[in-house]
């Protein structure tokens, strides 16, 4: 079995020192990183563009995941392309133009996510499936880091698992050592985390491998 990847959300880390944090993550061994934008409309908070996109990219050497929480995605798709996104993904709520979207993303040389708010039904991935390489199942409701882990989603990934049983299932909210392996056992193959590496009281490499260890 394909170890779980660990995907440290950097909104959590400290912006005064988000190079180092995430130097310090790459050799504690995270898998990739995930940068959240926000743009206060898809959801009510603010957070980074394509500058920290570019600044991250030069601060380490591992995929760079880019969870677009912005309406109409497809303006930003190019720049954060230019910036240095290995993957781009995009909220299925966000955009009249999914397929659309995708196929910008995939046209720019990255890998494209689909991403589910909560109460989305999983119904609304059965036609972009195909043109993906991962779905993101929000495990809280997305804008900020920090939240509690819904506890009904383990139901909603099994459901997607025995929809679609290739495609990789990232977790992303309120994943910490004990909410991980419940997301893992329905069927998540990634787990994003912030708040559980990046406020952990014993530093960055103790989350990860607090985490890690919970995954068996
Ligand atoms: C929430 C973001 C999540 C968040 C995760 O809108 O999409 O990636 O940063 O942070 P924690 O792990 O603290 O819930």
């Amino acid at each position: 079995m394909t170890p779980v990847k660990i995907v440290p959300s950097v909104l959590a880390a400290d912006f005064g020192r988000l190079g180092e944090q995430v130097q310090e993550a790459e050799a504690a061994g995270a898998d990739r990183f995930q940068i959240d934008v926000m743009d206060g409309q898809f959801v009510p908070n603010l957070s980074m563009g394509p500058a920290a996109v570019a600044a991250i990219r030069r601060a380490t050497r591992l995929p760079l995941e880019v969870h677009l929480m912005i309406e109409r995605p497809e303006r930003f798709v190019a720049l954060f392309a230019q910036a240095g996104a290995d993957f781009i993904q995009v909220q299925v709520e966000s955009t009249l133009q999914l397929h659309r979207t995708v196929a910008e993303i995939l046209g720019a040389g990255c890998a494209a996510g689909v991403v589910l708010n909560p109460a989305t039904s999983i119904e609304s991935l059965r036609e972009i499936a195909a043109y993906v390489s991962m779905v993101n199942v929000m495990t809280v409701e997305p804008g900020f880091g920090g939240q509690r882990f819904i506890p009904s989603s383990p139901d909603k990934i099994r459901r997607i698992r025995q929809m679609l049983p290739a495609l990789e299932i990232e977790v992303d909210g309120g994943i910490d050592a004990e909410s991980a392996p419940l997301a893992v056992e329905a069927g998540a193959t990634v787990v994003v985390a912030g708040s559980s590496i990046f406020g952990h009281p014993g530093g960055i490499g103790a989350g990860l491998a607090e985490l890690r260890a919970s995954l068996g």
